[in-house]
């Protein structure tokens, strides 16, 4: 199965990802987490991350390309951040007609802006890719990864001051994207206000 997981900074699309891949034995393709891997020596990069803007589209869709190209696709894939714009989302369907495949469904995980900002500000992370809140998911002991025991640090994206620009950038550029999947038929509305395990199962019953 092909899937896109949508939705606003801190609707929980990382945390969703981890367990839908699992659960469906399915690659993760996360372009957030493509670029805080390219932005360790890419300068621009670092510096557009750190504004919470979009990298430009022809520098993602090119990224999206090759990753789509490899054979470990070929047993499904959940795109986590991508597409991010109607003209993304335009060339992703070029690219999936090219290689003769399809998107099954895109969840959309719906929160409102209060509860991404508090998510957000919340959110501790591990260099081995685990994510706490320091409220809702916290770890078992404070500022300590749970599996490997290392210092747990916040994103620099996930300033207050940052965070306010990302949620701008998505209500123009990525919300549209709704009414483009909309008219597709594939988009599946989840309520991302429930608990962590509760959107698990909406999207497991949606699949
Ligand atoms: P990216 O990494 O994709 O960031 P994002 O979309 O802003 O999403 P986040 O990672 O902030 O949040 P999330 O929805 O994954 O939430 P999480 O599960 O962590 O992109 C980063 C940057 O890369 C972009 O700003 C842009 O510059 C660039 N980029 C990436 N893709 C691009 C593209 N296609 N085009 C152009 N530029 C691109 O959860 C958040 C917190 O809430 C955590 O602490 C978690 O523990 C907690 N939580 C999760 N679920 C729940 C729940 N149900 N209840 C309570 N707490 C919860």
């Amino acid at each position: 199965m092909n899937y896109i997981l949508m939705g606003p900074p801190g609707a929980g699309k990382g945390t969703q990802s981890k367990k839908i891949v699992e659960k469906f034995g399915i690659v993760h393709l996360s372009t957030g987490d493509m670029f805080r891997e390219a932005k360790k020596s890419d300068e621009v990069i670092s510096k557009l991350l750190a504004s919470g803007q979009l990298v430009p589209d022809e520098i993602v869709v090119n990224m999206a390309k090759k990753r789509l190209e490899k054979d470990d696709v070929k047993k499904g894939f959940l795109l986590d951040g991508f597409p991010r714009t109607v003209n993304q989302a335009q060339e992703l369907d070029k690219m999936l007609k090219s290689e003769n495949m399809k998107i099954d469904a895109v969840f959309f995980i719906d929160v409102c802006f209060e509860e991404a900002v508090k998510r957000i500000s919340g959110r501790r992370v591990c260099s081995c890719g685990a994510s706490y809140h320091v409220d809702f998911i916290p770890p078992k002991v404070e500022g300590k990864c749970d599996g490997c025991n290392c210092e747990l640090i916040q994103r620099n994206d996930d300033k207050e001051n940052v965070v306010r620009d990302r949620l701008d950038v998505y209500e123009k550029q990525t919300r549209p994207l709704i009414d483009y999947y909309k008219s597709t038929g594939l988009l599946v509305n989840i309520d991302g206000l429930k608990s962590e395990s509760e959107v698990f199962e909406d999207i497991k019953n949606a699949s």
